[in-house]
């Protein structure tokens, strides 16, 4: 990734900086891979929000997924299509299913028995029917994070197989509700395709069963999770879409009047964003050197929450030398660290580092705690 350094000096950081050439590129492979198939996929405005990316996503044909009122609101005030707008979480307040049946969302993804009663009260009380999708936890160990694993028995989403019939045979009885399909979503950062495949499998399995329920299956949602490679950005700047699309394509059974429903995150806008950060200080410690940068965990806090590491580059310093140092935020907790040992060109105060790969679930994540200013962006085409 190319960095535009004297638009850079002229701003405040810590700011994220969006290459929106790649967000069109990585799109326009999303479409190419989906062309001509019955696919729809859902941007899930959860891994970011930022204005600018959502109008680029608008353009390029995708839907949303959304997870919160705060981010149907998100995706209406952007220009989404409410008919392109599908509403998942495990515990939407009334207020927030209100929302969704006065915009004329396309779906509801339902994740609990509860919830279908109060949606099926709320729809008849305007005098309509709610499209819902049931979100099945198909209990598929999908290899990733625990914190970002989904789809097992332990974790509190969507609803079990051994319930399944329940709530399919009483759903099919409320006059408040249309159910028209299945969601799932097996976790996030998936980088093989046995998790997919598997879900697949347990697809094909399911659907003649919950026909022989009595429902008419129009639309299954496969949910997102398709990973990104963090460790090489440039050698991987657009996620293996062929081969994920291809899964699905090969080993899933749809039929002509169905529909197959995507919610894409990480993978769409990862690699397109980069925390900016200017080196405060440089400290010499006991046994090592920190690189302290005004970027904390309040702007990037996957590495503290998750044991996540984003590549960091120096993008000023020319020096032919290097030296190892751990690179630290400003904040007061000892998890506030970038990284441990990296290995950089000799770093002074003053110059510039890039935190890569920082596009999803970086500035969306980001608080004010400290009293600390929220982070920036700046996009490549502003
Ligand atoms: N659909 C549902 C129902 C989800 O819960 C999620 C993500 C997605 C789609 C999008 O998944 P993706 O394609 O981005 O993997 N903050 C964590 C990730 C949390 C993911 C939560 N759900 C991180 O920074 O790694």
């Amino acid at each position: 990734m190319e960095f535009p350094i004297e638009r850079f000096n002229e701003k405040e950081t810590p700011f994220y900086y969006y290459d929106t050439d790649l967000l069109r590129q990585t799109l326009a492979e999303i479409n190419r891979c989906t062309k001509g198939l019955p696919y729809h996929v859902h941007y899930a405005i959860k891994a970011n929000a930022n204005a600018g990316l959502l109008e680029v996503i608008r353009q390029e044909g995708l839907g949303i997924d959304c997870v919160s009122g705060g981010e149907l609101k998100a995706a209406l005030a952007a220009g989404f299509e409410p008919h392109k707008i599908v509403f998942a979480g495990v515990a939407k307040t009334d207020k927030e299913i209100r929302a969704g049946i006065e915009a004329g969302i396309q779906c509801f993804n339902v994740e609990s028995m509860n919830e279908l009663e109060v949606i099926n009260e709320l729809a008849k009380e305007y005098g309509t029917k709610a499209n819902v999708a049931i979100r099945i936890n198909p209990n598929i160990d999908a290899h990733t994070h625990k914190y970002i694993t989904t789809g097992l028995n332990e974790n509190k989403f969507g609803i079990s197989l051994e319930m399944l019939d329940d709530v399919i045979s009483k759903a099919l009885k409320m006059d408040g509700i249309e159910l028209s399909g299945i969601h799932f979503h097996i976790g996030s950062q998936i980088t093989e395709n046995g998790p997919f495949a598997t879900l697949c499998d347990k697809i094909n399995e399911l659907v003649p069963h919950l026909e022989s329920l009595g429902a008419n299956i129009r639309t299954i949602n496969v949910g997102g999770g398709l990973g990104i490679d963090y460790t090489n950005p440039d050698g991987h700047p657009i996620a293996d879409f062929e081969s994920y699309f291809g899964t699905f394509k090969t080993r899933l059974h749809l039929k002509p009047h169905q529909e197959l429903h995507f919610e894409l995150g990480r993978s769409v806008v990862a690699q397109c964003g980069a925390l900016i950060t200017r080196v405060i200080y440089v400290k010499q410690g006991v046994n090592k050197k920190f690189v302290m940068v005004d970027a904390g965990m309040t702007d990037l806090i996957r590495p503290a929450l998750y044991q996540a590491h984003h590549n960091i580059e120096n993008i000023t310093s020319k020096s032919a030398e290097s030296d190892c140092y751990d690179v630290v935020g400003p904040i007061c907790e000892s998890s506030d660290v970038f990284g441990t040992n990296e290995t950089l060109p000799v770093t002074r105060r003053g110059d510039l580092l890039a935190l890569r790969s920082a596009g999803a679930y970086g500035e969306i994540m980001a608080s004010r705690y400290n009293c600390r200013e929220l982070p920036g962006s700046m996009l490549k085409e502003q």
